[in-house]
């Protein structure tokens, strides 16, 4: 659709950036914090491993400054579990308390709004020992961090999200969850703590209604429509299937209190469906009810049909193809470019997405990560000064903006807009060296050099981006 002449972008749009505690924080087992699942994990090959990461912890003063400094009007942070309750429940890290109270109001003194995911990628290794979100203690726990959260930052805190990606731990089990899907009745079992953390997600959102009536709350998943591969009424199915596998699962769960009647089906044919679903569990599902979606974006995702002969499997990473004998095989998309990593990158997927989400639930959307990873470099210019040139990310970042501008023409009612990430960090399996962040941090993967943080073009490009509300995009 074509528009004579594009809405703006809302006065009080929240744009900013994100990040996550264990990939910027560093500081792993300082000042009383417990080991989370990826302190305890070998680091994937070739990368150091998350002790130091971008040294946020003791750097939060200089980066916050630097996000004021763009025009940031939010800054999307996790808070590490294990930091607060390091055994993951019972007893409380003051210090850890302490650290994220003083990152609120250094927030909030540039009247930039904290936007808090309350968990991403990091349960306390403590409760992982003890089955992590297959045992159905962890809802309890979840429960007991969330209100430790709201009675310590609610009076600051007014906009939470609840768990970062469940829909990329669940597909990518293996790496996070810890399952081996190999395994028989493993699929059974990844349903079994999908359930769980929909459950926690559920019971979340309701007592921060109770304890916070002003606050908001909502959801974050990794959301990607899946396009067929050609027009055949069969590969438009296989969309459908992965569509609701990927997607619809978490939102139809999140917003209505249901289980996708395509997930459902699927999970019956092969009788994996969860055993743990107790009386009264679905009420609580039907009664939480989110202020917004926020949902991460990267690409979009291309299937075909599977007539079941394929072997299961996937590729590498969250832009894994997947293939699910009988129900969809991920494919390539020929019209797209990649990223050095080899992404897909695909704006239009963007506008796509953002038009599918809003007119299926209606409600307000925030982005809590879109970005393109490479490797930056460091440089000097003529006077000396440090630089770092990368217009690959400004385009990236300038045609979803675009596409963005027009889904809202289109008449989506969007929130904010939180690219990954404000500052260089650890990738989740690739290393310091795939940044993504408009603040160089300065170190390689095994050497840490002095960590100063430099100002890359994409920072003095963003900040013009905010300064005119997205009309500027130079
Ligand atoms: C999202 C995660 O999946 O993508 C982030 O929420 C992650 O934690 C980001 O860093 C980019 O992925 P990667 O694998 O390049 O770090």
């Amino acid at each position: 659709m074509l528009h004579k002449s594009l809405k703006p972008f809302p006065k009080d749009f929240l744009w900013g950036a994100s990040t996550s505690a264990y990939q910027v924080e560093g500081a792993a087992l300082e000042h009383g914090k417990g080991p989370s699942v990826q302190d305890v994990k070998e680091p994937p090959a070739g990368t150091s491993g998350f002790e130091v990461a971008a040294d946020q912890y003791h750097r939060f003063k200089e980066d916050v400054a630097l996000m004021a400094e763009m025009g940031f009007r939010t800054y999307r942070f996790s808070i590490s579990w294990a930091r607060l309750l390091p055994d993951g429940t019972g007893r409380v890290n003051e210090e850890g308390v302490q650290y994220y109270s003083d990152l609120i109001d250094e927030c909030l003194k540039y009247d930039i709004q904290p936007l808090v995911t309350m968990y991403h990628f990091d349960l306390p290794a403590a409760l992982d020992a003890q089955g992590g979100w297959g045992n159905r203690a962890t809802v309890d726990a979840f429960l007991e961090f969330s209100r430790l959260m709201f009675e310590r930052y609610g009076d600051r805190v007014k906009y939470w999200l609840t768990i970062n990606e469940q829909n990329m731990m669940t597909l990518a089990a293996e790496a996070i969850l810890g399952i081996d899907t190999s395994a028989p009745g493993a699929t059974k079992l990844i349903y079994e703590q999908n359930h769980h953390m929909l459950l926690a997600q559920a019971k979340a959102m309701k007592l921060c209604h109770e304890m916070l009536p002003e606050a908001k709350i909502g959801p974050a998943p990794n959301i990607a429509l899946v396009y067929p591969e050609t027009d055949k009424p069969e590969d438009i199915l296989a969309a459908q299937n992965f569509n609701a596998l990927r997607n619809w699962l978490y939102l139809d769960m999140a917003v209505y209190g249901i289980y996708n009647n395509i997930v459902w089906s699927w999970l019956e044919g092969q009788d994996a469906l969860p055993q743990n679903i107790l009386d009264g569990d679905m009420e609580i599902m039907a009664a939480a009810k989110p202020d917004f979606i926020a949902f991460n974006y990267y690409s979009t995702a291309t299937v075909a049909a599977s007539d079941g002969t394929e072997k299961a499997g996937h590729t590498g990473d969250q832009q894994r193809q997947l293939v699910i004998p009988g129900f969809a095989k991920g494919v390539p998309n020929p019209h797209f470019q990649k990223t050095e990593f080899g992404w897909e990158i695909d704006p239009v997927g963007f506008r796509n997405t953002l038009r599918e989400v809003y007119s299926r639930y209606h409600l307000p959307i925030i982005i809590t990560e879109n970005g393109l990873g490479a490797y930056d470099k460091l440089e000097q210019d003529e006077a000396g000064n440090d630089v770092v040139h990368d217009p690959y990310r400004i385009d990236y970042l300038r045609a979803h903006i675009e596409q963005m501008h027009l889904a809202i023409s289109d008449g989506v009612r969007m929130m904010g807009y939180c690219p990954w990430s404000a500052v260089d960090l650890i990738s989740t399996h690739e290393g310091f060296v795939k940044r993504y962040g408009f603040i160089f941090v300065n170190r390689e993967e095994f050497d840490l050099l002095d960590l100063r943080r430099v100002r890359k073009d994409s920072f003095h490009w963003y900040k013009k981006v905010i300064a005119s509300n997205g009309e500027n995009l130079d």
